[in-house]
């Protein structure tokens, strides 16, 4: 494996110059997984959502805000990877308008969203590269991150759930369940997410590696 493609942190999507939709997320997993691949020599491009931790050392960080400019960002360069990540939390949704000033108070607001495109889904699907994906559940985790990795064309996903006891967000250690194409589950208990980088960078490499053989076979 020699380049990959990872996204990271929350989107956000503006209201007003003021305000604007995001979510929890602080964009340490992809920060991780950019780190680790860079330690094992690859050249990775990190697109990142608005987070507040810094850039890793030799990683080509794109900062972007909104779904829309990291879809952008994603299509410039996701034919050149060997590995696409899709670590970011990507807001479901953006207000149908954008106000261009500070809106007032009022009795009630109603804010209309539209739905953002899902960029896993809108990113062509390359044979030879290894694609993998998130999943945040807080219900059916097994049945809904399975679901997930076939609507998106993914070699494997990353399940980790929320609930009013565990927080998938920040640092700290945490369970994950890895779910493979052909039905492999990799259970991940109590482990940080410098460990978990470790094990998808792993990973990905083996299904590269065999993707290459089976290219070479037929
Ligand atoms: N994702 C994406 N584009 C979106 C939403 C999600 O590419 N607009 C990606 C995420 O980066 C993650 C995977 O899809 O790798 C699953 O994201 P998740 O938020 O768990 O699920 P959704 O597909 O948004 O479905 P739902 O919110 O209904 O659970």
């Amino acid at each position: 494996m020699k380049t990959i493609l990872i996204t990271a942190g929350p989107t956000f999507e503006p209201i007003d110059p003021v305000r604007g939709l995001t979510n929890r997320s602080t964009g340490i997993m992809g920060y991780e997984i950019a780190k680790e691949a860079a330690r094992r020599g690859l050249a990775v491009t990190l697109v990142s959502g608005p987070v507040s931790i810094k850039p890793p050392p030799g990683v080509k960080t794109v900062c972007v805000e909104t779904a829309l400019d990291m879809y952008k960002a994603v299509m410039k360069t996701f034919k050149k990877a060997d590995c696409f990540v899709m670590a970011a939390a990507v807001s479901d949704y953006r207000p149908e308008t954008v106000f261009p000033e500070k809106l007032k108070k009022r009795k009630n607001m109603t804010l209309k969203l539209t739905v953002n495109r899902d960029i896993l889904k809108s990113v062509p699907h390359l044979k030879r590269q290894v694609r993998v994906g998130f999943a945040l559940e807080s219900e059916n985790l097994a049945f809904n991150a399975v679901k997930k990795m076939r609507a998106k064309k993914l070699d494997f996903i990353v399940a980790n759930s929320i609930t009013p006891s565990t927080s998938p967000f920040g640092e700290g250690d945490k369970d994950f369940t890895i779910f493979a194409r052909g039905g492999r589950t990799i259970s991940v208990r109590n482990k940080s997410k410098v460990r978990l980088s470790k094990i998808i960078l792993d990973m990905a490499e083996d299904i590269l590696n065999r993707k290459k053989t089976a290219v070479f076979l037929t």
